[in-house]
């Protein structure tokens, strides 16, 4: 069985989250997901996301592409996330490329193309307007 691993905020949860996490579940057998904590993204981007963890998490268990999905505690552990559940392959959005090709001794690393014109940050800025 391929395990597939990925992270991520899904924050105010939008189409491109649910094409990343789809594209990354046709990668393998099983999808694992890192939902980034409360605390993490506030340490990040000095504000809190719109939905707390316990929702974000929940909407993402819910997702049938979605085998199982954890809190990520830290930008650093990736390699401890990866084998602690046994990921045989990392992806990541390519707003990310490059950035965890460390990893590469440990799983396979695949950055995936975003989907074009939407993020959360221009949803909310767009909500505001
Ligand atoms: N993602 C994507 N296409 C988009 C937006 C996000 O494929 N248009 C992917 C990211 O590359 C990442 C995952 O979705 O792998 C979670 O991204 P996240 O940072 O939570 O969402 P963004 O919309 O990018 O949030 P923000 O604007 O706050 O950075």
């Amino acid at each position: 069985m391929k395990r597939v691993i990925t992270f991520g905020t899904f924050d105010v949860f939008h189409i491109g989250h649910l094409l990343i996490l789809e594209r990354a579940a046709s990668l393998g057998d099983h999808l694992v997901v890192g939902v980034s904590t409360d605390a993490l993204n506030f340490s990040k981007k000095s504000r809190l996301p719109i939905y707390p963890e316990d929702e974000r998490i929940t909407l993402i268990r819910a997702l049938r592409c979605v085998d199982e999905a954890f809190y990520e505690e830290s930008l650093e552990a990736k390699a401890d996330y990866v084998r602690q559940y046994g990921a045989d392959v990392l992806v990541m959005g390519d707003d990310w490329e490059g950035r965890f090709d460390f990893l590469k001794d440990l799983c396979e690393v695949v950055y995936l193309p975003r989907t074009p014109s939407i993020s959360t940050t221009a949803l909310i800025e767009k909500i505001r307007r």
